[in-house]
């Protein structure tokens, strides 16, 4: 039998950190009115320092199990969507699932730029359908901070960060993701990149002096594309779903551009309140913007059991995906203080294991050089 990926938990974090455009404006040759007419946006979050996009994607998938009522053994697969991972290697997903004490999970990071979310939603649906994993954490976390030149008009009134997290869970019932649509045109990598940093341009003082590790965007190119994109992956999604634009509760799009979002909703014909948008608060989060939405819209009472929801993302690669959700749980009371207790003191557990494995792992060494030698031949 056919099983379906219900969303079962949603969860966001978003630093305490506020950048407004009137702080942005004493840094950089720009106005309020300017980023507010071009964008829609605000204001945005940024991490502190310490604060890395692992750090927040625990939080946001922490929250995402308590609404879930689900423990962190329970996750078959973890998937962090994200372009900004805290180091080259290892991902960010392993640093997720030894935190949480996902003893029990696979973990990797998926990148797709903006479209990252759903293209993890999408690997993990399919997945669950497939009946490999039982339950899977999907995280979108960004740290766009740390890769933003704040000298750079252009680019550095737009990004933010944070992390949104939801929970899939394999059941029987029809509902969950129905369908998901996902694309990718590489002749416009170009677009939206890191120039070096990456094995192509390793980094260097060179590249450091000259900026290269910041992002660069042809934003214009990259708006046409969005506008163009958001109305065939929707339709395409609805389609494969067996579902028409007449069904649709709700669209979320990738949080990038409120100009963006109103010209897609305009040419789908959907309403303003049939789209999310909370871009004014965060601004563009990357992979991260979609499940951020999605989890503050169910906690907002803007999507209900049997709604339809259609998330669509479009970004750098160039990419773009849509996933077509039947929503089937309420957002639940909050849990009872004796529950979050024991939840804290399940984390504070997972730590010490993580610490306890890695003293093993050390005396483990030790042991080994004794019978190995110190790797030099004997008379050297
Ligand atoms: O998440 C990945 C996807 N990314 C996106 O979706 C971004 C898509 N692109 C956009 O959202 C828009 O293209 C931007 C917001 C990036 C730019 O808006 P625009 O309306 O396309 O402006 P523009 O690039 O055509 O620039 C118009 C003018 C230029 O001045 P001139 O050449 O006309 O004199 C810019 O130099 O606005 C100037 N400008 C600014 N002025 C004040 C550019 N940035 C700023 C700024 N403040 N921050």
């Amino acid at each position: 039998m056919k099983a379906y990926a219900h969303v079962v938990g949603w969860g966001k974090y978003v630093p305490r950190r506020v950048l407004t455009n009137a702080d942005l404006s004493q840094m950089v040759d720009t106005s309020d009115e300017w980023i507010r007419t071009r964008t829609g946006i605000r204001e945005r979050r940024l991490a502190e320092e310490g604060e890395t996009t692992s750090r927040m994607a625990i939080q946001a998938a922490r929250q995402a199990l308590e609404v879930a009522g689900l423990k962190p053994a329970q996750i078959d697969l973890i998937v962090v969507a994200t372009v900004t991972s805290d180091y080259p290697l290892p991902a960010a997903a392993c640093l997720v699932q030894d935190a949480l004490g996902a003893t029990g999970a696979v973990a990797f990071d998926l990148s797709a730029g903006c479209s990252g979310f759903v293209y993890g939603l999408a690997v993990a649906a399919h997945l669950l359908s497939a009946g490999v994993y039982r339950t899977a954490l999907v995280i979108g976390a960004e740290t766009l901070s740390r890769f933003t030149d704040w000298a750079d008009r252009n680019t550095c009134v737009l990004f933010g960060d944070g992390a949104g997290a939801a929970i899939l869970q394999a059941g029987e019932n029809e509902g969950g993701v129905l369908a998901t649509a996902l694309g990718a045109d590489g002749s416009g990598w170009d677009l939206l990149h890191v120039p070096a940093g990456g094995s192509r341009t390793p980094a260097s003082h060179r590249t450091v002096a000259a900026g290269l590790h910041f992002i660069q965007m042809k934003g214009r190119e990259v708006f046409r594309f969005a506008v163009r994109i958001i109305p065939v992956a929707t339709r395409e999604v609805l389609e494969q779903a067996g579902l028409s634009l007449d069904d649709l509760d709700l669209l979320v799009t990738h949080q990038a551009n409120q100009r963006i979002i109103e010209a897609a909703a305009r040419s789908l014909n959907v309403p303003p309140e049939g789209v999310y948008s909370n871009l004014e608060r965060y601004g563009n989060t990357s992979a991260a913007s979609i499940p951020i939405a999605l989890s503050e819209a169910a906690e907002e009472g803007h999507i209900k059991p049997g709604d339809l929801v259609v998330c669509v993302g479009f970004g750098a690669g160039l990419t773009w995906a849509a996933a077509a959700i039947r929503w089937t749980r309420p957002q639940p009371a909050p849990a009872p203080r004796w529950r979050r207790f024991l939840r804290r003191l399940y984390y504070i557990l997972a730590v010490l294991r993580s610490w306890l494995r890695r003293l093993r792992r050390r005396l483990a060494s030790l042991w080994t050089r004794d019978i190995l030698g110190d790797g030099r031949e004997e008379g050297e």
